[in-house]
């Protein structure tokens, strides 16, 4: 039998991380299904032809005498469903939870074979990551698994927050993080009782002693996290998303959070129904003009380098960087 490590190299210490800029297929929205519900199991097919990714959710919004059901719909659909090659995620139970070391015994066990990536929620250190780390590399070699099933964080606590640095680089298993507002916003005490988007109440200031009247504006509750994971998660050469939008019926309120993300470097953000597919797709898909104007950047400086006036605005090498993503995205997701 294989040693319980031998997918990956140690990692060693300072060794730069392995650079993954994009994803090298579609990952714009990891889409959540509830597999104790035999009608959610019924279309997974379906859900797989319109989503990139689909999740099996075994946490949260999964009622505890519910667990079991969820865990045996997930092996049901490991084994039989047909997905066409949209890769199977499952959001286990959190590490404190009763229900965490049956998932991943059972799952890896099972249906190891199909599932790609884990998503654990509430990850509060690299310790959290390091053990998750060592148990599936037991259960994979038990199971003489021919791959590495690969590890993703949310991050939704103050404390992982704070080590956020550390959970992006605690293992090679690491694929990416994900934000988590609304326990993040529960752990760090927040008054909202919202999943995710921003608040009415919380507004850029207006200067009270001005003479003219300014209008204030809402301020984006997620910035802070969002840029830091964004850049825990790319020194790390892992990858960054949003996570849930908790209105469904306000398709403008999810479209901007989702933009901002976008924008920011995220790769991709959670689905909670199809209606956010379609969101995503669109978001979290480069503009065509842009990605047109970025191909001009290209062709204006061959060799990346020097400086370029185009239709009056300066290019150098960092705009030349800057189109290489869009253009890199583009061309990924028309293969
Ligand atoms: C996701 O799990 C969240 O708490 O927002
Ligand atoms: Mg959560």
């Amino acid at each position: 039998m294989r040693s319980p490590r031998s997918f990956f190299a140690p990692l060693a210490v300072g060794a730069p991380a392995p650079v993954r800029e994009i994803p090298t297929t579609p990952s714009r929205m990891i889409h959540f299904f509830d597999p104790s519900n035999e009608k959610l199991r019924a279309r997974v097919p379906e859900m797989a032809r319109s989503a990139d990714i689909l999740l099996a959710n075994l946490e949260d919004a999964v009622a505890a005498d519910r667990k079991e059901a969820a865990r045996t719909g997930l092996v049901e659909v490991g084994r039989s469903a047909n997905l066409g090659g949209t890769p199977l995620w499952v959001r286990v139970n959190a590490l404190e939870s009763p229900w965490v070391l049956d998932d991943l015994v059972t799952l890896v066990t099972e249906i190891g074979d199909v599932l790609d990536v884990v998503m654990i929620p509430k990850v509060e250190g690299p310790w959290d990551i390091a053990y998750v780390d060592r148990l599936l590399a037991q259960l994979e070699a038990r199971a003489e698994l021919q791959r590495p099933i690969l590890v993703h964080a949310i991050l939704e606590t103050a404390a992982g927050v704070a080590n956020v640095e550390e959970i992006a680089v605690a293992s090679p298993r690491m694929q990416g993080i994900s934000l988590g507002p609304a326990d993040l916003a529960a752990s760090r005490r927040m008054k909202t009782t919202r999943v995710g988007g921003g608040h009415p109440g919380y507004l850029v200031m207006a200067d009270p002693d001005g003479d003219i009247a300014r209008p204030s504006y809402q301020q984006d509750l997620w910035h802070y996290t969002l840029a830091r994971m964004v850049d825990a998660c790319t020194a790390a050469g892992i990858f960054p998303y949003y996570g849930p939008f908790g209105d469904i019926r306000d398709e403008p309120g999810c479209e901007a959070q989702f933009r901002a993300a976008y924008l920011m470097g995220c790769v991709g953000a959670w689905s909670l129904h199809p209606v956010q597919i379609a969101i995503a797709k669109r978001v979290f898909s480069p503009d065509p003009e842009e990605v047109r104007f970025a191909r001009r950047v290209l062709e204006a400086i061959p060799d990346g380098s020097g400086v370029h006036m185009l239709d009056g605005k300066m290019q150098d090498d960092a705009t030349y960087k800057q189109a290489r993503v869009l253009v890199d995205l583009a061309d990924m997701l028309a293969r």
